[in-house]
């Protein structure tokens, strides 16, 4: 894929005059278009957003377009732009699309990430992956009762073995004879991803979820996941409404294609979440499905789960739902913060209308083979959104 498909942009044309409305309470979005499909994907969730602020009313977006990536790297030498990072530290919450390309690499081998470093630097530490069967679409497995999967991962995000990631130069190199990566858990933070874990099964079961936390670790093995799993133990007392159970990782990993609708909330490790959440994202689709929120105490970032996806990129075939979906979790995440209302309406719109569109078999995107790009999928939501 050449340098156009990389830098290609389209334009739905929907997005482009974002009206502020007098007095409406206004929030800053940092927006990261980043590599590949995060373009397109972000075009999309722009203009969906636009459309939920349009139909609800009651506040504004404002967006800065800041720029980072592999693609950036390649021209410059800079993963990300001189005082992007800052902004996006000012903004009221990032929104990214995907960094990264396979041949655009550091010379120790590892691959373009500064995103990596957002999320250390904003302790952004409960990465929250929801997973969720729509009619309609690919079911995977053949049992019935997947259709009524229906799990968040929740992935600690910024230690774990992801403490050590490439970009934060923390791995221990011996010369040319060995390297050691660093797992670290720490009580602070584990703590805080604990009580999340909770609160979100609570929030979840109010709407009808299950009530259940699982802690997924290796705590038969190691003394940083035995440590984890005290500190389950220890935050699980404040939460007697939730229940509260225990699967190694590698059990999980079995029980997501044995029984993946017996579970509610996992709650897990950086790198397992890593590794489990697109195996789970596999079950309901693809990676196109596989929405995602970061989330700190004063920061947060919305991205797909997904990468660039060079084999398909510059090419309309990308499923920009992941990308809606983390758009519309965002809009959750400032409503939570600001109280306004309107915010929640908006994102219950855009969850609503991906929820009618499965049923009605209106969401064909070809990523599970359907006839709909990235275009006509977005321009078909926009309109189910019309009627919601
Ligand atoms: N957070 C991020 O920005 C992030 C995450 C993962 C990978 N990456 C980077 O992305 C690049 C590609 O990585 P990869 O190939 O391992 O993972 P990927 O997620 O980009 O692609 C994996 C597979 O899923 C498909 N796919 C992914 N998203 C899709 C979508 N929205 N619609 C339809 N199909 C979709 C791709 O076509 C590909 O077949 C690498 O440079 C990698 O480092 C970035």
């Amino acid at each position: 894929m050449g340098e156009a498909g990389i830098r290609r942009r389209f334009t739905l044309g929907l997005w482009a005059r974002e009206d502020s409305t007098m007095g409406n309470p206004t929030f800053q979005i940092a927006v990261i278009q980043g590599d590949g499909i995060g373009v397109d994907v972000i075009e999309s969730t722009r203009a969906v957003l636009h459309a939920a602020q349009k139909r609800t009313g009651g506040f504004t977006l404002r967006y800065q377009e800041l720029t980072a990536g592999a693609g950036y790297f390649r021209e410059t030498g800079r993963d990300i732009a001189p005082g992007a990072e800052d902004a996006a530290g000012k903004s009221d919450a990032i929104l990214l699309g995907a960094i990264g390309l396979p041949a655009v690499r550091h010379e120790d081998g590892t691959e373009i990430a500064p995103h990596l470093r957002l999320r250390d630097r904003f302790q952004l530490y409960a990465g929250v992956r929801p997973v969720k069967a729509y009619p309609n679409a690919p079911q995977r497995l053949a049992d019935p009762r997947a259709a009524d999967i229906d799990l968040v991962v929740l992935r600690e995000s910024t230690e774990g073995l992801f403490y050590s990631a490439a970009t934060l130069n923390r791995s221990v190199v011996v010369g040319d004879d060995e390297v050691r990566d660093i797992l670290s858990i720490t009580r602070p933070t584990t703590e805080k991803l604990h009580d999340f874990a909770f609160t979100l099964a609570r929030k979840r079961k109010a709407r009808g979820g299950k009530g259940l936390v699982t802690c997924v670790d290796k705590a038969n093995v190691f003394r940083s996941m035995a440590f984890f799993r005290k500190i389950f133990d220890e935050r699980a007392v404040a939460f007697p409404d939730i229940q509260h159970g225990y699967n190694y990782v590698d059990a999980q990993a079995l029980d997501l294609i044995r029984q993946p609708w017996a579970f509610d909330v996992l709650v897990m490790e950086n790198m397992f979440g890593d590794i489990l959440s697109d195996l789970a994202g596999g079950l309901v689709g693809g990676m196109g499905m596989a929405s995602c929120a970061e989330i700190g105490d004063a920061h947060a970032l919305f991205q797909p789960a997904h990468g660039s996806a060079p084999d398909i990129m510059g090419q309309d075939k990308a499923n920009p739902l992941a990308a809606i979906l983390s758009g519309a979790m965002l809009l959750d995440y400032l409503a939570d913060k600001s109280g306004v209302k309107a915010l929640s309406r908006a994102s219950e719109l855009i969850d609503s209308a991906v929820d009618r569109g499965f049923a009605a078999n209106r969401m064909r995107p070809m990523e599970f083979g359907g006839d709909q790009g990235t275009r006509e999928l977005t321009r078909e939501l926009l309109d189910l959104m019309q009627s919601g």
